[in-house]
């Protein structure tokens, strides 16, 4: 029978519902109760400098809540990578801004400071980055940028938690970070995000938006009375269920990261040679930063290749995929900016991303599994020369 090898799988550890079963048990299983505020606290020691944490039912509410914080109008631009998710975007152009899109550095596919630079106008308000794949972005440069146009810095964290680079935390360096705990992120509990404040100006306004613009936080607290509506908001509260999944998980966070970094690192030292005589770039690992180790990803040197190997990966059962499509030329965009495609302003997020393949790579993949994976990427180029003949 024919392996079959899943990209992605969430962690499993044993007894993983053990907290779910005590917020059932204590009849309450909706938001902002006892385990969601442990592991706010628990995250709280992740970030440590942050004003405040807010546990969220998805990282795209918790951009969402961002963007209502920022208070944006029709003629506030925001830079946002056009090498991501959707969310990153959506979120706020969902609040009448206007969304610029900034290309991808190449090999790390992160958003390129110069392209930032380029993009800035007496409109812009605001910056996104993705730390695609678990590696920084050039936070320091970024942040000079931001700080010289007085501009918001916002982290999308989806990839990166427990990343770093100097030392510093990534999801550390802007006003606001965002976590995503979705079934295909190294820390999951099916559908759930977080919301970092480090701006302390944004903490109880964020408060406030999360639940669905009352000022219940300040009630529950005992600070008053009766709760009212005060402000925009909406449903962006996790279940205490979730968090009760999230607790088990985070408590064993190194457990996972271990695991994780033992895959990547083998492929990385694996296929290191092999990419090289074979023009296949993978990611990059300076010795100043810490991977999170979401994702290892290969960029083929054509998309014609790219093809190939996705097509003879499927064939062998193993589950590599592509990733995002850059969002700059989305249907959505081209109609909201009515042009064609053919003006390509982020040329190498579309180039790239027609040749960047991800391997799998999730807690309790087996090591024989990887060293398959590693077996049959080797073969590959080996196989198309031979077929030459
Ligand atoms: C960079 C990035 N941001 C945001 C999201 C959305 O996360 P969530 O599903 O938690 O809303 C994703 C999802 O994959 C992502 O990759």
């Amino acid at each position: 029978m024919q392996r079959k090898i899943r990209f992605n799988k969430a962690p499993l550890l044993g007894d993983d519902l053990i907290y779910v079963e005590q917020a059932i048990k204590s009849g309450l299983t909706f938001g902002d109760g006892t385990l969601t505020r442990e592991v706010e606290s628990i995250l709280q020691d992740q970030f440590d400098d942050a004003a405040g944490i807010l546990l969220t039912s998805s990282c795209t509410h918790a951009l969402e809540i961002i963007a209502i914080l920022l208070d944006l109008n029709k003629d506030d631009e925001i830079i946002v990578p056009s090498f991501t998710f959707c969310s990153t975007a959506s979120a706020f152009m969902m609040q009448g801004a206007k969304i610029i899109f900034a290309d991808s550095e190449i090999p790390t596919m992160n958003i390129d400071p110069q392209s930032i630079e380029n993009l800035i106008t007496p409109n812009t308000k605001a910056i996104v980055v993705v730390h695609y794949g678990g590696l920084g972005c050039k936070m320091e440069k970024i942040m000079n940028i931001a700080k010289e146009n007085n501009l918001i810095v916002i982290e999308d964290n989806a990839h990166g938690f427990f990343g770093s680079m100097n030392q510093k935390q990534l999801g550390s360096f802007g006003d606001f970070s965002t976590l995503s705990f979705h079934g295909t992120k190294n820390i999951s509990c099916g559908e759930g995000g977080a919301l970092i404040v480090n701006n302390d100006r944004f903490l109880d306004r964020a408060r406030v938006v999360r639940e669905k613009g009352t000022n219940r936080f300040n009630f529950k607290s005992g600070k008053i009375k009766k709760y009212e509506w005060i402000d925009l908001g909406s449903s962006y509260l996790m279940s205490e269920i979730s968090a009760g999944i999230l607790k088990k998980q985070l408590l064993n966070s190194n457990k996972i990261q271990m695991g994780r970094k033992i895959i990547w690192m083998r492929y990385l030292n694996a296929l290191s040679e092999w990419a090289e005589e074979n023009d296949i770039t993978l990611p990059s690992k300076p010795h100043n930063y810490t991977h999170a180790y979401h994702a290892f990803h290969m960029i083929f040197p054509s998309f014609e290749t790219t093809k190939s190997f996705l097509k003879y990966m499927e064939d062998l059962g193993i589950e590599a995929i592509s990733h995002y499509v850059p969002l700059h030329n989305a249907p959505i965009v081209l109609q909201t900016e009515k042009r064609t495609k053919e003006l390509n302003l982020c040329p190498n997020s579309s180039i790239y991303s027609d040749r960047l393949v991800r391997l799998p790579l999730y807690y309790g993949l087996e090591l024989s599994s990887v060293d398959y994976v590693i077996e049959k990427v080797l073969s590959f180029v080996v196989e198309k020369q031979k077929s030459k003949f």
